[in-house]
């Protein structure tokens, strides 16, 4: 089809950008911009991906219409970009800077968007804001015209970062020198040692944090938490919540009957079954019966401080701690209500909704990720994190959630994707 056509020309703007075009009194080449089939879009809807209707280009709605440009407005965009921002966007709106975005190929409206949003001070940067501060409305149109319609980014070659580790296999890491007293997959075989699987991992880190200031006395436990850090305790507890429960392979003397009557007041907070609801209270189910005892001795003598608990085991005798702990121990012990952390290609799917196949974005607000630069993602996702210099709803909610692991990752995944200009092609014969 190639010599029918002037050339190609990559601006795709919204009705918006049109109108604004169109009230120029210069006449303006009218080029009617087409789909080039088999782009982006097709490739986007055979994966079933939604993207907001915007996306399609449309007449006589409020979607995307035909849509024109001229050259010499291009042109004008392009003397700007040289003079006002190169220096800091690098030639053609590809950045050599730490933080600084690309913003070469990036959708037009969004970069008009943004850049009335430094203006108007909804996006706070002191940077942007000198440098759009007296620019008019017109040249920012101009200029956002002129980026979009520049090649993106080479997906960065730098070797990525290795990936952060998963929180899941650094917790399984991290307990393999658990294994030995509490057992393989946290079902402890040895009595007075506690089996760590079905418990929630709140209840496991606040039980490492109490062991390891002292809170809970026991000096062997401190002594191997001395240097877990939180995150690698969170990790885990994670891993052991994960792990299939069962109860562990020890031991229970006491008289189980004797124990269920003894244990009808207990159940309120530790569930009827012994299975908790409530992460503050473990779950007893399944539970290492020599372990219990200690545990009810501990409180009742102090070591292990809890009123609630204190006054309940200060009641018991020896005989009615075992009779209890026989019952707990036999019960089936049950997974937490914890769910398995996505990877990030996992992740990254819930992301593509919104900023399109590899985060090649198909709709005009929302910008393309692929091949962005690291450092400059991961600081919008924290901007949106803390939601003062950066504010939108979505994008705080899908922030709000991730580790900076995540953050690293998900950056570096899209960094490393091909991004793709959306490309339109010029129809002379269109007046
Ligand atoms: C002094 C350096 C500097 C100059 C000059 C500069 N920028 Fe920026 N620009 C930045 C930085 C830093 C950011 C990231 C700020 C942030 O996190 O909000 C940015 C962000 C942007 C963004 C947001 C991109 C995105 O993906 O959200 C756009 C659009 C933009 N600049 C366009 C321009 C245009 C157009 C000019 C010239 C008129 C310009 N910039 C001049 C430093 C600069
Ligand atoms: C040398 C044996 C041993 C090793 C190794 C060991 N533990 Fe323990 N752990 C115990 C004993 C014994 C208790 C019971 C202490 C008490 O009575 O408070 C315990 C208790 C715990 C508890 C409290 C459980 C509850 O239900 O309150 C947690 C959590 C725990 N250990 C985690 C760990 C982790 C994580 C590791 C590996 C980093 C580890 N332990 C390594 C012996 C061990
Ligand atoms: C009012 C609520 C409540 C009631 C009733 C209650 N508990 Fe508890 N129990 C707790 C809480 C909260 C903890 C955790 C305290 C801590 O952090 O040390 C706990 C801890 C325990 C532990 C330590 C478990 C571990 O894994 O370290 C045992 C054993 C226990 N309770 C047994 C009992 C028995 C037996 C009864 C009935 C006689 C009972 N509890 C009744 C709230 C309760
Ligand atoms: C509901 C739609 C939606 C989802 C889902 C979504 N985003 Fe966004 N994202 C947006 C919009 C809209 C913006 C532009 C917001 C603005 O104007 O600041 C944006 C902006 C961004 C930016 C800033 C880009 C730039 O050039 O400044 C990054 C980085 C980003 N998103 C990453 C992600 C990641 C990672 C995920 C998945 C965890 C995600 N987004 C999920 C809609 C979404």
């Amino acid at each position: 089809m190639g010599e029918q056509f002037e050339g190609i020309i990559r601006i795709f703007l919204l009705g918006l950008l049109e109108m604004k075009l169109m009230e120029r009194s210069t006449p303006i080449i009218r080029l009617a911009l087409l789909w080039i089939a088999g782009s982006a879009v097709a490739a986007f809807s055979s994966y079933g991906i939604a993207q907001t209707p915007g996306a399609k280009p449309a007449s006589g709605d409020d979607g995307l219409r035909a849509v024109s440009a001229s050259p010499a407005e291009v042109a004008e965009g392009k003397k700007l970009a040289d003079t006002s921002c190169a220096r800091c966007h690098g030639d053609k709106g590809i950045s050599a800077t730490k933080e600084i975005p690309h913003i070469a190929g990036q959708r037009a409206v969004y970069l008009y968007n943004e850049l009335k949003a430094y203006k108007n001070g909804a996006r706070s940067n002191k940077k942007m804001e000198a440098a759009v501060k007296f620019l008019s409305d017109d040249a920012l149109v101009k200029v956002a015209a002129y980026y979009a319609s520049q090649d993106p980014a080479s997906p960065s070659s730098a070797k990525p970062a290795p990936a952060k580790p998963d929180p899941l296999q650094s917790g399984k890491a991290a307990a393999s020198g658990c294994a030995g007293c509490h057992g393989d997959g946290g079902i402890s075989k040895t009595g007075g040692v506690p089996n760590l699987v079905g418990a929630d991992p709140k209840f496991l880190v606040a039980a490492m944090k109490a062991y390891k200031d002292g809170q809970r006395k026991h000096e062997m436990m401190k002594t191997l938490l001395a240097d877990v850090t939180e995150t690698s305790m969170e990790n885990i507890a994670l891993y052991y919540a994960l792990q299939k429960p069962a109860k562990a392979q020890t031991p229970s003397p006491g008289d189980q009957a004797a124990g269920k009557t003894a244990a009808a007041d207990c159940g309120g907070c530790h569930g009827d079954k012994g299975v908790s609801g409530n992460p503050a209270t473990p779950s007893l189910a399944g539970q290492d019966a020599e372990y219990l005892v200690e545990a009810l001795k501990a409180y009742k003598n102090a070591m292990r401080s809890d009123d609630t608990m204190k006054n309940l085991a200060a009641a018991m005798d020896e005989k009615t701690m075992k009779n209890v702990a026989a019952y707990y121990a036999n019960l089936l012990p049950q997974s937490p209500k914890v769910k398995k952390p996505l990877t990030t290609a996992e992740q990254a799917q819930l992301c593509d909704r919104c900023h399109g196949l590899n985060g090649n974005s198909t709709d005009q607000l929302v910008p393309a990720l692929a091949a962005q630069r690291v450092d400059y993602m991961e600081m919008a996702l924290r901007a949106y994190q803390k939601g003062s210099e950066r504010k939108n709803n979505g994008m705080a909610a899908m922030s709000s959630g991730l580790s900076d692991a995540e953050i690293s990752n998900l950056s570096s995944h899209y960094a490393q994707r091909k991004a793709r200009a959306l490309v339109f092609m010029a129809a002379p014969n269109c007046k």
